[in-house]
């Protein structure tokens, strides 16, 4: 607890310094829960259990008055996601998402006091509205709802539950499972990636600046995000508290095909590209993970050789990091360990990053060329370099 309160202190003070005049309009307590749609929720489900250790949570389909689609719900401490299946009653919202798109996140929720206002603030601010404020409710209270589109087919919805003790939410039912298996580990979403379009990522800055009261906290050109063959840029959006961070991808020219712009291939347009979550000790989420059936994205051995003077002391044996693959980055306040799975669906697009911060509240820039020589490696593997 103590350690989490002195975390978001540090960001706060960090944040009043980039951001002196924010005007916090759309105070954001957190992430609610992030929803995929797919091609089999039960399967994705079980693999989010069995793989990466999370627990079920709660169900909604037919058993529970819903016809036109499935959900399940995993958890795992303060994340919460949510994999949705159309049914035959489908208008075919999700049926042409996951045709399109192969499965993939449609929804990043945001946990607010008051989504009535959230919506009123952000659409008059530009946001286009993807549903009014509605409440729904049972036996457990009521839940208020809205959404705002985001990028490509993706969407923010707001809720606000302040009011409501259930498991999860109205036309849900708690899941009760025997086939438990232990958390890996992981405790909370870090950060959220967006990959967009050519020349799209300061339209993507100025809407959440605008839209939401967001502000730059990091931009990497370029120049900082390059090797041999490929480049990107990325500027790292967050909110007044720091809880939300969405550093958004745009492709750069390069010799060969940005790692972007093979994703918004496969994605066919924008889309989320990584989830990061934390863990407190990256070494046995790693190797539970592996155990599990994970697979992580392979860093050469010579990136070894010399991240001991770039980064200097830190508690971990580095052979053992080593060992896992695991990258280390050094900044002014501290430290973090990081690794990246393999794409966790059937096409090269969506993928886990799993992050453990000692101090350091930034990205892992130093790792940048060691990871996307890595994840050139597979696009050589895939034709798509
Ligand atoms: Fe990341």
């Amino acid at each position: 607890m103590r350690e989490d309160l002195t975390k978001i202190n540090n960001t706060r003070y960090s944040l009043e310094k980039i951001f002196p005049d924010a005007q916090d309009f759309l105070p954001l307590l957190g992430t609610d829960y992030v929803e995929y749609y797919v091609g089999n929720a039960k399967q994705a489900a079980h693999f989010y259990k069995t793989a990466l250790g999370f627990q079920s949570l709660a169900y909604a389909g037919l058993e529970t008055g819903i016809t036109d689609r499935t959900s399940y719900v995993v958890v795992q401490d303060k994340i919460r996601i949510v994999f949705t299946t159309p049914m035959p009653g489908d208008d075919n919202a999700i049926f042409d998402h996951i045709k399109k798109h192969g499965d993939g996140v449609k929804v990043i929720a945001l946990w607010v006091d008051d989504a009535k206002k959230a919506w009123e603030e952000t659409t008059t601010r530009g946001a286009e509205s993807y549903f009014e404020p509605r409440t729904e409710k049972d036996a457990d209270g009521e839940v208020v709802k809205s959404g705002i589109k985001i990028y490509g087919d993706t969407v923010h919805i707001f809720v606000e539950r302040k009011n409501y003790n259930g498991t999860f939410m109205p036309g849900f039912e708690k899941w009760e499972s025997h086939y438990n298996p232990a958390s890996v580990g992981l405790k909370y979403i870090d950060h959220m990636v967006a990959n967009v379009g050519w020349n799209e990522m300061n339209v993507w800055e100025k809407f959440y600046n605008d839209t939401m009261g967001f502000a730059n906290l990091i931009t990497f050109d370029d120049k900082d995000i390059s090797t041999q063959f490929t480049a990107l840029m990325s500027k790292v959006m967050t909110n007044g508290n720091g809880r939300i961070k969405f550093p958004i991808n745009e492709p750069a020219e390069g010799k060969k095909k940005s790692q972007i712009e093979e994703y918004l291939d496969f994605y066919d347009g924008p889309g989320v590209q990584h989830v990061a979550v934390a863990t407190d000790d990256i070494v046995s989420t790693v190797s539970e993970m592996k155990k599990r059936g994970v697979e992580f994205l392979y860093v050469p051995g010579a990136y070894y050789d010399t991240v001991g003077e770039r980064v200097g002391e830190i508690a971990e044996d580095m052979k053992v990091l080593k060992e896992h693959g695991i990258l280390v980055d050094r900044d002014d306040e501290g430290y973090l360990l990081q690794i990246f799975t393999k794409p966790l669906t059937d096409r090269p697009t969506l993928f886990f990053e799993i992050i453990q911060r000692k101090g350091a509240q930034s990205f892992g820039k130093g790792n940048f060329k060691a990871l996307f020589e890595s994840i050139e490696a597979e696009q050589e593997r895939r034709g798509t370099l």
